[in-house]
Order: C-alpha cells, then sequence, then structure tokens
C-alpha cells in the first residue's frame, strides 16, 4: 500500500483557498502552508520543505485565479457552483489551478486532487471532482463574465477603470502578475554593492533597484538562504516601500513620529540610513507591535521606541512636537494584490468608504503634534484616488497652516494634483501613494499681535 504523505498539498491548498473564499480569512499565516507535522514518519525536511512550497503556490494561485477558474468550474458542473459543498468547490478551484496555470502534468493533478477528497472527508465527492476536472480541457472563459476575465471583483474594477481610464486593464493584468522579490541592503552592515558581491558568492544573481539600498533579486528566495539574514544584514522590502525613507528627509536630531509603524520596514530603513534621529514608532495592534519588537532585534535596534498606541487619539503622546511625521495609513491595499490577492476577495466597495473615514481621522489627529516647520508624509499602499488625493483634498481644505510640496524632483510613478503615484507593472514594485505637506510656521506679524496689549 502506498505511504500518505505527511502533508498532502492539495489539501493544504484546498483548506486555505476555503477560508479564504468562504470564511473571509486572510491568506497570511496561519493559514499559509503548514511547515511541518510532528512524529510522521514521511516527515523528513526535504520532503516538508518540498510540499510546503507546492502548497502554497497553489494556494495563492488558486486565491489569485478564482474569479476565472470559479467561472470554467461553473461551466462544467451540473450544478451551480454556489450550491456545491464549499470544500468540494474549494477543492476544484485548486485542480483547476494546476490545470491552467502549472506545469504539473495532467494526469497527476486530476489524480491527485482526486485522491485529496479523502483526506478532507468527502468521499462521495470523488466521481465529481474527476468528471469536472476531465470537462475543463478546451473550455474558455465566457466573455460576458467581467470579473472573471479581469480576475478581479467587479467593484475594483470600477474602481481602478473610474482612476485610470487609459491604463486600468494593465494595472488589471499586473495585478495577477507575481512580485519579484526586492531586498533593503541595511547600510550599517555593508553597501549595497558589496551585498551583491556576497549575494553572488552564494549562487544568488541580483541588480540593483532604483532606490540606493535595493537590491532585486534574479528569483525569489527564501530568508534563511539569504546570506547574513539572521544578523540582520539584509531586509525583504518591495522597492515601492522604500521609498518613505528618503522622502522625509529627515536631519540629524530630528523627532520623527511613524503613526502607523508595524511591521516596521519603513522606520527600520530610515533608522538604517539615518541612525541619528530620534523615533517614537506606534501602531494600534498590539500583535503587529510585538512582531515589529521582534523584527528590532534581528537588525540591531532597542524595541522600546516601538510602543501600542491609537493614532486616531493622543493618548500616547507626551506633548513634544515631531518635525516629522510618517503616515502610513490603513488602506485597501490595492497597489499590492501580486503579493495580497486575498485582498481581491475580501474587501469591498464599502470598506473603501471605512478606510477613507480613518485615514482622515488619522491625518487630523496626527497633525497635532507636528511642529510649525514640520513635515508629514502621507503614503499608503492604495492606487485608489479615494484613499489619496481625495484624503489630501479634505485635510488641505479643513487646515489653513498645511502646504503641499510638490514632489517634482523625482523619476519614479506620475504627479497626481497632490502628490506621486506609483502603480504596479509587470517585474516593478508595488503601488504606491506618497504626498508631502509642510506646517506652515506662525506669521510674525500675527505673533506680534498676540503680544500687544
Ligand atoms: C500599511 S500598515 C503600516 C506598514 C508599516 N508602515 C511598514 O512600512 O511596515 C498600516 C498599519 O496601521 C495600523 N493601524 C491601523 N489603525 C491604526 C490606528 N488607529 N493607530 C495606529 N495604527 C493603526 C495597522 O495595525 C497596520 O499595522
Amino acid at each position: 500500500m502506498a505511504r500518505q504523505r505527511p502533508i498532502d498539498p492539495r489539501v493544504a491548498a484546498a483548506r486555505v483557498v476555503h477560508q479564504v473564499a468562504f470564511k473571509g480569512r486572510s491568506l497570511d499565516p496561519p493559514f499559509a502552508a503548514p511547515t511541518k507535522v510532528q512524529g510522521h514518519p514521511d516527515a523528513n525536511a526535504s520532503t516538508l520543505a518540498r510540499d510546503a512550497r507546492l502548497s502554497t503556490e497553489l494556494a495563492y494561485g488558486s486565491v489569485r485565479h478564482y474569479f476565472s477558474l470559479r467561472n470554467l468550474v461553473d461551466q462544467v458542473l451540473d450544478e451551480p457552483y454556489a450550491g456545491l459543498d464549499s470544500l468540494v468547490s474549494s477543492l476544484l478551484i485548486v485542480g483547476a489551478y494546476q490545470l491552467r496555470h502549472t506545469r504539473i502534468p495532467s494526469y497527476a493533478a486530476v489524480n491527485e486532487t482526486v485522491a485529496a477528497t479523502r483526506s478532507l472527508r468527502k468521499p462521495w465527492a470523488r466521481k465529481l471532482v474527476n468528471t469536472v476536472l476531465r470537462r475543463l480541457s478546451g473550455i474558455a472563459i465566457r466573455a460576458d463574465d467581467e470579473e472573471a476575465r479581469f480576475d478581479h471583483p467587479t467593484w475594483l474594477i470600477e474602481a481602478v477603470r473610474r482612476d485610470y481610464p487609459g491604463s486600468w486593464e494593465a494595472i488589471l493584468d499586473a495585478n495577477n502578475s507575481r512580485a519579484p522579490q526586492s531586498l533593503r541592503v541595511n547600510c550599517q552592515h555593508q553597501s549595497r554593492q558589496a551585498y551583491q558581491a556576497t549575494l553572488k558568492a552564494a549562487g544568488l544573481d541580483a541588480v540593483p533597484g532604483m532606490v540606493p539600498e535595493s537590491l532585486l533579486l534574479a528569483s525569489p528566495v527564501p530568508v534563511h538562504r539569504l546570506p547574513c539574514f539572521a544578523e540582520g544584514a539584509v531586509s525583504v522590502q518591495d522597492e515601492g516601500a522604500q521609498l518613505a525613507a528618503g522622502l522625509l528627509a529627515a536631519q540629524p536630531g530630528h523627532r520623527l513620529l511613524d503613526a502607523c509603524a508595524a511591521p516596521g520596514g519603513k522606520t527600520f530603513h530610515l533608522l538604517e540610513t539615518r541612525p541619528d534621529v530620534e523615533v517614537l514608532a506606534i501602531d494600534a495592534n498590539p500583535e503587529r507591535v510585538a512582531a515589529m519588537q521582534k523584527e528590532c532585534r534581528r537588525l540591531g535596534f532597542d524595541p522600546s521606541f516601538v510602543q501600542t498606541g491609537d493614532a486616531t487619539g493622543l493618548d500616547w503622546w507626551d506633548g513634544r512636537s515631531f518635525d516629522r511625521i510618517l503616515l502610513d495609513a490603513p488602506c485597501s491595499g490595492s497597489g499590492t494584490l501580486r503579493r495580497h490577492p486575498d485582498i481581491k476577495l475580501l474587501k469591498n466597495a464599502t470598506d473603501l468608504a471605512a478606510f477613507q473615514a480613518i485615514q482622515r481621522k488619522l491625518t487630523a489627529t496626527v497633525w497635532q503634534t507636528l511642529a510649525p516647520g514640520g513635515i508629514l508624509l502621507y503614503c499608503t499602499c492604495s492606487i485608489l484616488n479615494d484613499e489619496n488625493d481625495a484624503v489630501l483634498e479634505h485635510f488641505l481644505r479643513e487646515h489653513r497652516d498645511a502646504q503641499p510640496v510638490a514632489l517634482d524632483d523625482v523619476s519614479w510613478g506620475t504627479a497626481t494634483r497632490y502628490g506621486r503615484q506609483l502603480v504596479p507593472s509587470k517585474g516593478g514594485p508595488d503601488g504606491f501613494y506618497y504626498a508631502l505637506v509642510a506646517r506652515r510656521k506662525a506669521r510674525r506679524k500675527a505673533r506680534r499681535a498676540a503680544r500687544t496689549p
């Protein structure tokens, strides 16, 4: 009798797809691939690593292409997809993904997916899964199903089409591709050039990116394969996210607030390039704060500057103003769909309005802590106007002491009314929005008038 594998990648992937598509859970761990099965006779490290990689690939790919795969499966089912057992329909999506988007031979994809019905305790679905997957060959996506054609939900297609009338299809297409793995070299350890040579010696090719500390790997690798990762010599961070540190233009001795800091990539980059500033990093989510403090230890920073705090209020503030504020606001994440395809299934148009409300509140609140002459950097990893220029527009209307600062001397992205927008492109950085706002100093005349009795 054939020995059972410790982790069946198709079973694991179907469970993840089920969690995302039917339970509203995120693709992030613990729903990502299982990594160990204790005490199983077959649980040797290389098999586990290979199976974990395959289940991650199947889960991410199935979620990335969920809308088109659902359309295909729906066409060949005898009953409506919506009426099917949700775990079995998730397994069908994983099966269809293998047939349409991987090089796994069809017979293996079908046989292994059919076999997975047993571990999923759905033996009655064996015949159904077999029939549906075999019927898929030669079936095309129905042209009248826009969600399936673009692999995006309708609300997002409409929002991107509205904001980018000339390039919306290219953006949606890029969203369905895989993001490159970019690195941030810790210049306190060594130069980018030196680390590039270290990578080369380890058999890893990389080229310099658009930020002085960034390197783009030719092929993605797990972090444990990056030389000196554990010692803090390098971090994985999208290049678009690495633009924040330079835009802040912090000077020695500046006091800086990172108001939505976790997991901390932008603050850590700033501290690696500008260690002579004082930083307070707060985040409302205690678990994310704990993770950021742990990351401080890897990178060699004292974690005491990272605290739990809600930036829609000022409980955390000691009354000393900041020279620079980074507000990397919570947002839809619409610029990061390549890395987080689950956003397409988990977020909706109503969420957008809620994000805008919190973005407005955060901007107005942290503004009170900015010193006159200081600068606020507002940013999101969204490509949608509602979360970007529209938030700035509202803020500037309400704050007479706020002055937008033009971002003319940068070569990336495109100018918007108040800031600069990067949109995802194949092989390029994630979508980010950045806008700088300076706080005007009080006018001398007004101050003199106030002093006159
Ligand atoms: C886009 S992420 C920040 C990413 C981070 N700046 C980085 O570069 O790694 C937004 C963060 O805002 C936090 N957040 C949401 N609401 C908040 C609030 N009211 N006050 C402070 N942080 C908040 C979330 O917990 C989340 O960690």
